[in-house]
């Protein structure tokens, strides 16, 4: 990361040595002038200037940073590999047109066709800043101001200094961290609703029973294991195998059973406290069952996750030493359960460190940091799999908040589970679609 930071510097002449002596004589020119004005709009206009101008020379070379978390990944692989191909000059023309089109189509007051074209022109050029500020302009209009928010701040990452989009998201940010708080609240009031609920009742105990195995079916299930629930139920109480199912899918079950009890009887005491080591323990018995020679060991080769291109192998380890170190730190321990999960999940996926099982692994990291906060452990349905996939590439590209609301979604799924099942005269399960936040509407995804 260092490194890379001096190679970016080294490669910006203006930051070797002369762009902080520029900022200082600047910033001097204007505490001199600035008393002698004394009209407050010209001196507006001023510090926006010197605003623009400041990021004229230092956005060239800083990556904008993403609000709201502390997230801190680095971008070695994807600061070196480009993720798609750039679109051609004729798409590139035509996302254009698209976009005046939309444009008059808003001045007539057609607001859905110029959303269509929209749409259309980020098909074409994903990377678009001027129709992602647009679009985000319309759906704020139309008061779905996390997807307007999210579509500002892509507009950034592209653009650190689009006068536009830096407007507009200084005004969607605060409201949208009050929804996402407001999210968290909702959840943390169920939590204590379940908390509440004596330890040995009879209900809790069996549908926390169900979702330990729902867990082991939904996380194989997710890479395309195929048993059932029944039969993982049956390999995992009985250890006796299934017929007609393959020994690999049956140990993979296994694995992520072994793991569990491994965390609950080992490592839910250590927060603040955990070790590299306890990520690889956990790994061990994950791919212990089906791949006893990977089990445990960081990855010596480069791997590829669809758009995702992790970082190289030999700075996985270094890497892992980060995450840990973040893992144990004030800010992390002070960050929300869910927020801090879901980052915790993040990282590890980010990095891959091993060959296979990392999401697995990962899944098992997040349940971790949850129950060290007295959450419950939560799952990610296999029929979530494309929204789950979605968010995670949308963090690639430098918004990690729509997988953290992904993850509060899971959360409150789990948790609307957990009372329903104990309290009297329920109606029914929630869908893993279902949405019990209202106002916590999703994020687009735009089409790469
Ligand atoms: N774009 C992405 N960026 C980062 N991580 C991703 C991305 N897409 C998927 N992933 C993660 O990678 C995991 C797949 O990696 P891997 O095959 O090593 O894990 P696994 O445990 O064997 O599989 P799975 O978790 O799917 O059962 C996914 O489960 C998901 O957590
Ligand atoms: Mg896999």
């Amino acid at each position: 990361m260092a490194a890379l930071a001096a190679r970016r510097q080294a490669s910006c002449p203006v930051l070797r040595g002369w762009g902080p002596a520029v900022c200082v004589l600047l910033g001097s020119v204007m505490v001199v002038l600035l008393p002698l004005v004394g009209v407050e709009e010209p001196c507006c206009a001023m510090l926006k200037g010197f605003a623009l101008l400041r990021c004229q020379i230092w956005g060239i070379a800083q990556r904008p940073t993403v609000h709201s978390t502390s997230l801190a990944v680095p971008f070695t692989a994807l600061d070196l590999l480009p993720l798609r191909a750039k679109p051609s000059r004729e798409t590139e023309l035509e996302a254009k047109a698209a976009l005046q089109q939309a444009l008059e189509m808003k001045k007539q007051g057609k607001r859905e066709k110029a959303h269509k074209l929209l749409v259309h022109a980020l098909s074409m050029n994903p990377d678009f800043v001027d129709a992602l500020t647009e679009l985000g302009t319309i759906l704020e209009e139309e008061k779905d101001v996390v997807q307007a928010d999210h579509l500002y701040t892509k507009a950034l990452a592209i653009s650190p200094c689009n006068e536009k989009a830096l407007i507009s998201r200084d005004r969607t940010l605060p409201l949208v961290e009050e929804i996402d708080q407001r999210h968290f609240g909702i959840i943390d009031g169920k939590v204590r609703r379940l908390m509440s609920i004596p330890k040995g009742n009879s209900a809790l105990r069996r549908v926390m029973e169900e979702t330990y195995y729902h867990h082991i079916y939904h996380t194989v299930a997710i890479e395309g294991n195929t048993l059932t629930l029944s039969e993982i139920r049956h390999i995992i109480e009985t250890r006796y195998a299934v017929p007609g199912k393959s020994l690999q899918e049956q140990n993979e079950a296994i694995g992520v059973d072994v793991a569990m009890k491994y965390i609950n009887t080992t490592l839910l005491s250590r927060a603040g406290h955990m070790a590299v080591s306890d990520i690889l323990e956990i790994h061990r018995r994950v791919l212990g069952y089906a791949d006893p020679v990977e089990a445990g060991r960081l990855r010596t080769h480069q791997v590829f996750v669809g758009h995702h291109i992790p970082p190289h192998p030999q700075d996985v380890e270094r890497l892992m030493e980060e995450l840990v170190q973040w893992l144990n730190s004030e800010e992390a321990l002070q960050l929300h359960p869910v927020e801090f999960a879901a980052l915790a999940h993040y990282k590890l996926v980010y990095l891959h460190p091993f060959v296979d099982g990392n999401g697995r692994t990962s899944r098992l990291l997040m349940n971790l940091v949850l129950m060290q906060a007295s959450y419950p452990p939560i799952t990610i349905r296999k029929e979530q799999r494309a929204e789950y996939y979605a968010t995670l590439d949308t963090a690639n590209e430098g918004d990690v908040r729509p997988f953290i609301r992904f993850i509060a979604k899971c959360t409150e799924i789990t948790l609307d589970t957990l009372l329903i099942a104990t309290s009297e005269h329920s109606v029914g399960l929630p869908e893993a679609t279902h949405h019990a936040c209202p106002n916590c509407r999703h994020t687009i995804s735009i089409q790469n």
